[in-house]
């Protein structure tokens, strides 16, 4: 199975910004696609008011089959009175396949719990949206507990050690190792990824270990020409 390669532009970028990145990417993946050299599913995670651009120029794309997209947060109720929330059903028809839940910086500055988290995982699945949980190592067995094991084969687990985001400096592989065991014994057949200062200069270090099924990437992203070279490291 392909990699899972998911950007995750945070709060940053509006719509033009949008159209300059779309453009670079769009040329340059087509090219690593006609030379039949892509190795990675592709999700684009921006601000969600601009999930409506994405999705419109995604219905134009020749890279749409290899190109998702996904929003950063859902919220942990249903459609009905929660104003400002945007629920599972808002998203019906725009094509939104993946959703971040519990992502440290929601956990840090909007105080969410991984009951929250356990909320929003639930609103995810009954809306056919894959989350993207992610978890520090301390994190691993409250937020497993709260989840229904049956639903364990639908999550991507995101390892994310706080101290690493942002930094610019990744954590060592074999430590990162060491916790995909631990997620792996707590979440059984989920698909397991790592993210934390991912870069072009250290992402082959991962690329060899099946253990690590993918990667969120925050800071990598932002630029497109380096985005598509974190693909292009096997080339
Ligand atoms: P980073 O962000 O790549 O800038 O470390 C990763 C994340 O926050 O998901």
């Amino acid at each position: 199975m392909r990699k899972l390669l998911i950007a995750n532009w945070k709060s940053n970028k509006n719509y033009s910004q949008i159209d300059t990145w779309l453009s670079t990417f769009e040329k340059e993946t087509e090219v690593i696609v006609a030379l039949d050299k892509l190795e990675f599913q592709i999700v684009i995670c921006p601000p969600t008011p601009l999930v409506m651009h994405l999705h419109e120029w995604q219905k134009k794309s020749l890279l749409f089959p290899h190109v998702s997209i996904g929003v950063q947060d859902i919220s942990p109720f249903p459609a009905g009175s929660y104003t400002g929330a945007v629920s599972g059903p808002n998203l019906e028809g725009l094509d939104i396949r993946y959703a971040i839940v519990g992502h440290s910086e929601r956990r840090k500055y909007f105080k969410e719990t991984s009951k929250d988290v356990a909320l929003k995982v639930n609103q995810c699945i009954e809306n056919s949206i894959t989350p993207i949980i992610c978890v520090d190592r301390k994190e691993i067995a409250a937020q497993a507990d709260l989840i229904d094991p049956e639903k364990y084969k639908h999550l991507v687990i995101a390892y994310e050690p706080i101290e690493y985001i942002g930094t610019g400096m990744s954590q060592d592989v074999t430590e990162v190792l060491a916790v995909c065991r631990e997620i792996r014994s707590a979440f059984g057949e989920a698909i397991i990824i790592y993210g934390g200062s991912v870069n072009p200069d250290n992402i082959d270090e991962f690329l060899e270990h099946d253990e690590v099924e993918g990667f969120l990437v925050g800071t990598a992203s932002l630029d497109p020409e380096e985005f598509v070279d974190l693909m292009k490291t096997k080339m």
